[in-house]
């Protein structure tokens, strides 16, 4: 082990070479993308048009913000720790790009706040990248939603 990766705390992952390959690159581990979640959430659940979408739907914020965690982790760090379905939790939300935007807003706002500059670079550029693909998730259902009926 080297002196470098001495210093840094454990994380649990099913593929812990490139894990700490990627903590080492982006200053990244379990204490801040735990921070990173909590201080986004904290932020989300106050704004005036984000958080009245999620009162609605989560009740018990504790499992919710550990699920994300493992999310971060799996996104950021490759733990492999997150097994769920985003895309459909999100097709069927009262949004549009105005929500995601305000969404990356803050996002990048918090990540700035807790994550070195290459990690915030690194957690953005995958925020970036998958509010897109939620956003084009959540178009297509609004979409068939409101289809014609299938005319012969
Ligand atoms: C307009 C922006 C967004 C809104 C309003 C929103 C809202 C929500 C809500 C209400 C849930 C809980 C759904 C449920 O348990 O029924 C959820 C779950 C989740 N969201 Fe979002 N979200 C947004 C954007 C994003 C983005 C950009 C990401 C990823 C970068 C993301 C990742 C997730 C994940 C991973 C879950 C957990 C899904 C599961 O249960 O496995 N969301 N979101």
């Amino acid at each position: 082990m080297t002196q470098t990766q001495s210093f840094l705390p454990p994380i649990r992952s099913a593929r812990p070479a490139m894990t700490l390959e990627m903590m080492q690159r982006t200053g990244l581990s379990e204490a801040v993308l735990t921070d990173l979640v909590h201080s986004f959430y904290g932020k989300i659940r106050v704004d005036p048009v984000l958080g009245p979408i999620f009162a609605a739907r989560i009740a018990d914020w504790g499992p919710h913000l550990d699920k994300m965690v493992d999310f971060w982790s799996s996104v950021a760090l490759m733990t492999g720790r997150y097994h769920g379905a985003p895309v459909p939790k999100h097709a069927g939300l009262p949004v549009t790009w105005a929500h995601f935007h305000r969404w990356l807003e803050i996002f990048r706002e918090t990540a700035g706040e807790v994550c070195t500059r290459a990690g915030a670079a690194h957690v953005i550029e995958r925020a970036e990248r998958i509010a897109r693909s939620l956003h084009m998730a959540s178009q297509d259902a609004h979409r068939a939603e409101g289809s014609v009926p299938n005319l012969k």
